[in-house]
């Protein structure tokens, strides 16, 4: 799960998808592709309307995304236009590139909807960012778990 700063809308599509799928059997982390944030826990307001529903992240880590994440992971998702050029650019090849894809395309196929950031709005922008990761998130574990 990736965006910006990895304090705001990946830490909350980590905690939601690890909330959806058995943890021993699926690696699921999250980063931004920006350093700001390195080492720092997510924002309060991102723990805050996670605790709400149930979903603990307050122990989560700032950390960068890096190259060697396209050999981790086989499904990259991102939150924006920008953190999409942003992970392509650090792409070595065409299987990299095929592992990155825009999250609300899973519940808005091919139509590259954003996820907004939050970070500088109120607690509501939050909110919607909760429940549009949730719904993202269903269909991912489902997909997954087939
Ligand atoms: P995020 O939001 O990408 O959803 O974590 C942001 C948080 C912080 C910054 C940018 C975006 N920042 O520039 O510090």
């Amino acid at each position: 799960m990736v965006c910006l700063g990895n304090i705001c809308r990946s830490p909350l599509a980590e905690g939601i998808l690890k909330s959806k799928l058995p943890i021993n059997q699926f690696i699921i982390d999250s980063a931004g592709t920006g350093n700001y944030h390195v080492g720092d826990p997510p924002d309060l307001r991102s723990i805050k309307v996670a605790k709400k529903y149930g979903v603990n992240i307050s122990n989560q880590k700032g950390r960068q995304f890096s190259e060697t994440d396209f050999d981790t992971f086989d499904y990259i998702y991102v939150m924006d236009d920008s953190n999409y050029e942003n992970v392509i650019k650090l792409a070595r090849n065409e299987q990299d590139i095929q592992k990155v894809r825009m999250i609300l395309n899973e519940i808005y196929p091919k139509q590259n909807y954003n996820v907004p950031d939050p970070y500088t709005g109120g607690i509501q922008g939050f909110e919607s960012t909760f429940k549009m990761l949730d719904e993202a998130c269903e269909e991912i574990a489902k997909k997954l778990l087939k």
